[in-house]
């Protein structure tokens, strides 16, 4: 391993610097591992832990793509956090825009943690148990998906509770976004999360997504001071799937501003008491989910360009890192 890299240096400060993981990426395009695992030292799939591909048949269990990272990650000594177990989103056919009946989804739902938790035992050091749970704007849970309306909001405290019985070694996380810095959901969060833990919850630790754009980002300060309270908490703090958005014509100067905001969420990790891992989600703008969600007003996110030449971004985290 070379001490230049980002993974070189994130070793030195103890840091994991990781990267989505796309299994179609992977396997068409040989450049994409290479620098994946010469750049970092911490894996996720992307969509290979999703329900909609682990069970795209109810009870038929399919690790096939999941295991190929898996694969990579032992090749390349790399750590590898999972997301997300129970989710609204990313759901096979049979589970869409169902509800069932109560104890049954309560089934389906410990079927799939302790079957998933089991099989990657060992492993994967951190799960996001639930992701995007909390609701966009008003007080509470999201009210959507087969899980909150087939169960209500006690599927929350279950599946944590499922999780740690599952695997008791492992980190077990709440992920979402749009609370990367003191915003009001990241306030409700901060409330939310301290009555579970109050009530003997098993949560160990916060994911702050942060998908930003260029223009529009909380500041490291106010970073940092979100991270502490969470730590305050006990609570550890990963962030889980990092993306800086640029307009699509973006200019010169964009790309440096971008460079600006990377280094601002690598130095306001750094400033953290318990800020140990910092995911991208994804390294080359030829792989991003960025154009296609933002019906190409955004793109060029991340921190290699189309070729895998190193973006300004990528120096300022390396010059953050030094
Ligand atoms: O693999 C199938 C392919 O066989 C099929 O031909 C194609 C056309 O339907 O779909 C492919 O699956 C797509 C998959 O990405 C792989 O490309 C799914 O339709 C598509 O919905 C899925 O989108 C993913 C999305 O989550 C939903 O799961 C994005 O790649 C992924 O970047 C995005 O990631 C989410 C995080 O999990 C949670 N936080 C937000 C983040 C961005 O939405």
């Amino acid at each position: 391993m070379s001490a230049n890299t980002l993974r070189g240096l994130a070793a030195k400060k103890g840091l994991l610097v990781g990267s989505a993981f796309s299994y179609d990426a992977f396997r068409k395009d040989p450049l994409y591992g290479e620098v994946l695992a010469r750049e970092f030292n911490c894996l996720v799939a992307e969509n290979e832990m999703k329900l909609d591909v682990l069970q795209r048949v109810r009870e038929q269990f399919d690790f096939g793509p999941a295991e190929a990272m898996m694969a990579f990650a032992r090749q390349h000594d790399m750590k590898v956090r999972a997301v997300p177990l129970v989710w609204h989103d990313a759901l096979p056919e049979w589970a869409r825009d169902k509800t069932f009946p109560r104890q049954e989804a309560l089934d389906i739902l410990r079927e799939h943690i302790f079957t998933v938790m089991r099989h990657f035992r060992g492993r994967v050091f951190a799960w996001d148990v639930l992701n995007e749970g909390l609701s966009d704007k008003g007080p509470g849970l999201r009210e959507e998906g087969p899980w909150y309306h087939s169960i209500g909001p006690a599927y929350v405290e279950r599946v944590y509770h499922w999780a740690h019985e599952a695997d008791p070694q492992a980190l077990l996380f709440y992920n979402d976004y749009g609370m990367d810095g003191m915003s009001e959901k990241a306030d409700r969060c901060y409330q939310w999360v301290k009555a579970l833990l109050a009530r003997g919850v098993p949560i160990h630790g916060i994911g702050l997504q942060y998908h930003v754009q260029v223009d529009k980002h909380p500041t490291p300060t106010e970073v940092t001071q979100n991270i502490r309270r969470f730590n305050d908490l006990g609570l550890t703090v990963h962030i889980t799937e990092l993306d800086v958005w640029l307009p699509k014509n973006a200019a010169e100067a964009d790309f440096r501003l971008q460079a600006a905001v990377y280094r601002g969420v690598f130095e306001a990790a750094l400033a953290a008491p318990k800020c140990p891992a910092i995911v991208l989600w994804g390294f080359t703008d030829r792989y991003s989910w960025v154009p296609g969600i933002s019906n190409g007003t955004y793109d060029r996110a991340l921190i290699f360009d189309r070729d895998y030449r190193p973006k300004p971004a990528y120096e300022a985290i390396a010059s953050v890192l030094r």
